[in-house]
């Protein structure tokens, strides 16, 4: 990064908690505009939580999120979305009846602001179909595009959430778990799909497949019990002593 290049997200000092619980333990970490940004640690090591806080879904105890510059730690989670933030859960929010080309215009009319606006005139809404239709086919999904979601397998219904949080043209997209429950096959499907996402987009990525997370990120930040125990390039990171003790079991 040259030193004039401002982070597209950071977050300094956050803390959050929850009763009893420290979550997350004061973690400052940045994000690169273009990186492939792996979130890595073990089971509540605090990896949702820190993408719930960046995205508006809980309040921090303390600590700043900044989102292209600008402070965005009190701002509700559907302002965080308009500004480009979007991101993927890592429980499955489609609506199964529906097409996945639907599924993808719903959002498309988000972005359009002609959502559950009947007096918007049928040109706004044929365009989110339109846009839905090219994200998937950009996405080599086209195939998926008229099937019910329903029927899709598991592993396209990760690629179609993708095309989903990709319909509200953020400039910063939050992948928890995309591979969680995928065979290899529809695993090796869904790292093809986040390789060929466009090179402007930033990526920060929670994995838990080790070959996933070291092939695809160029950065990688590991939390454990909601601390921040190392963070740089992956090649770094991944040789660091700590992190092979705390998370690698070597
Ligand atoms: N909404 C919540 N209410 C209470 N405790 C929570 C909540 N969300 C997360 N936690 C707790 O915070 C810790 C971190 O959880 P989480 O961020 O989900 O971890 P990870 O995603 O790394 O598995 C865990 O101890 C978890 O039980
Ligand atoms: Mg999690």
């Amino acid at each position: 990064m040259s030193a004039a290049a401002t982070p597209t997200l950071e977050v300094r000092d956050l803390t959050v908690g929850f009763g009893g619980v420290t979550a997350l333990d004061g973690v400052t970490l940045a994000v690169r505009p273009g990186a492939r940004h792996g979130i890595l640690g073990p089971n509540g090591s605090g990896k949702t939580t820190l993408f719930n806080a960046v995205t508006g879904f809980v309040r921090p105890r303390a600590g700043r999120i900044v989102f292209a510059g600008a402070d965005i730690t009190g701002l509700p989670a559907h302002r965080r979305a308009r500004l480009g933030l979007a991101r993927t859960f890592q429980i499955t929010s489609l609506f199964p009846s529906l097409s996945a080309r639907a599924n993808v215009a719903m959002a498309a009319r988000e972005k359009l602001g002609v959502s559950g606006d009947p007096w918007r005139p049928a040109a706004a809404h044929a365009a989110a179909e339109e846009r839905a239709a090219g994200l998937l086919a950009d996405l080599g999904l086209r195939h998926l595009a008229e099937r019910t979601v329903g029927s899709l397998g598991y592993g396209e219904q990760r690629e179609l959430e993708i095309a989903v949080a990709l319909a509200l043209e953020p400039t910063l997209l939050l992948l928890d778990e995309p591979t969680a429950g995928l065979s290899v096959a529809e695993t090796g499907a869904l790292v093809e799909l986040v390789r060929q996402l466009p090179a402007a987009l930033t990526v920060v990525l929670i994995e838990h497949d080790l070959g996933v997370v070291f092939g695809l990120t160029d950065r990688l930040s590991v939390l454990l019990n909601g601390v921040l125990i190392a963070d740089g390039p992956t090649a770094e990171v991944r040789e660091d002593a700590r992190v092979k003790d705390a998370y690698l079991g070597r």
